[in-house]
């Protein structure tokens, strides 16, 4: 059911010389994000219990999830020799603070919207990763994520224009529900991965830290064109047409938002350096 294995990456073309330490931290994180996957994916399955054939897509995204953790992982272990994958995840999973009902969306067209929203987020990000790198095992593994994150954004737009149909969600509530995923992406997911993925075991968690270490670095390695085509995918979950002037106006928009966000957590890096 795979679209790829972890034996189809040419793990021994892997450069040192290559590596972007900066990288390395966002990888750690993301490994440990993705890696979470099947958590998920037990709660679509309450969500659509009688919806087999989504079930049965749902279960074959997080385990595609979940290679992408093991590729991730696997790579900042080479990367990092010192840096222990299973060690980080754990302590990652023991202690996440998760909201039971963060996740609820309202309608099942809401819930996959908010996928949608993840996936478009997901498949720039490595796209972006894969453009910025120069060593040749990350990006590989990059493009190979980047391509599942598409078709992960396909299988969930299908079903969610099927459940469209039926439950009728308007074009603000739509809006609202991308929006607010979209905003959600600073939440603690991702911060506490950065945490538990970067830091000692001694120092405490802080959200503001961690966020901004990560995202300040993300950031960074998007250029211009992720941007466009993602505000595309955006566009045409929420059903507006995904190209044209809202399209580039939404663009440029979230292009200068990105860069100040970018700049805000720059500054908190420098203040707690
Ligand atoms: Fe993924
Ligand atoms: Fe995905």
């Amino acid at each position: 059911m795979k679209h790829w294995r972890l034996e189809d990456v040419a793990w021994d073309r892997f450069d040192p010389a290559q590596v972007d330490p900066s990288m390395v931290p966002l990888v750690k994180a993301a490994a440990m994000v993705e890696r979470n996957g099947v958590d998920y994916a037990v709660y679509l399955g309450r969500v659509f219990v009688d919806d087999p054939d989504f079930r049965r897509a749902s279960d074959n995204w997080a385990v595609e999830e979940v290679q992408h953790g093991d590729a991730l992982g696997r790579w900042a272990m080479l990367a990092d020799p010192g840096w222990d994958f299973e060690a980080a995840f754990q302590r990652y999973r023991d202690k996440l603070p998760l909201d039971a009902d963060a996740s609820v969306r309202g309608s099942r067209t809401g819930e996959l919207i908010a996928r949608c929203m993840v996936e478009t987020g997901t498949s720039s990000y490595y796209t972006a990763l894969a453009e910025a790198t120069g060593e040749p095992v990350l990006q590989q593994v990059c493009k190979l994520i980047a391509a599942d994150e598409y078709r992960h954004f396909k299988l969930f737009y299908d079903h969610m224009r099927r459940y469209l149909a039926r439950e009728r969600l308007g074009m603000l509530n739509r809006l609202r529900i991308a929006a607010g995923r979209i905003t959600e992406s600073e939440d603690d997911e991702l911060a506490y991965a950065y945490h538990c993925g970067n830091e000692p075991v001694a120092m405490a968690y802080e959200h503001e830290r961690c966020i901004s270490a990560y995202m300040g670095r993300a950031i960074s390695f998007y250029r211009y064109r992720h941007i466009e085509r993602a505000m595309g995918m955006i566009l045409k979950s929420v059903g507006l047409p995904p190209r044209g002037r809202l399209s580039a106006a939404g663009a440029r928009l979230t292009w200068a938002l990105l860069q100040r966000r970018r700049r805000k957590f720059e500054g908190v890096g420098l203040k707690a350096a």
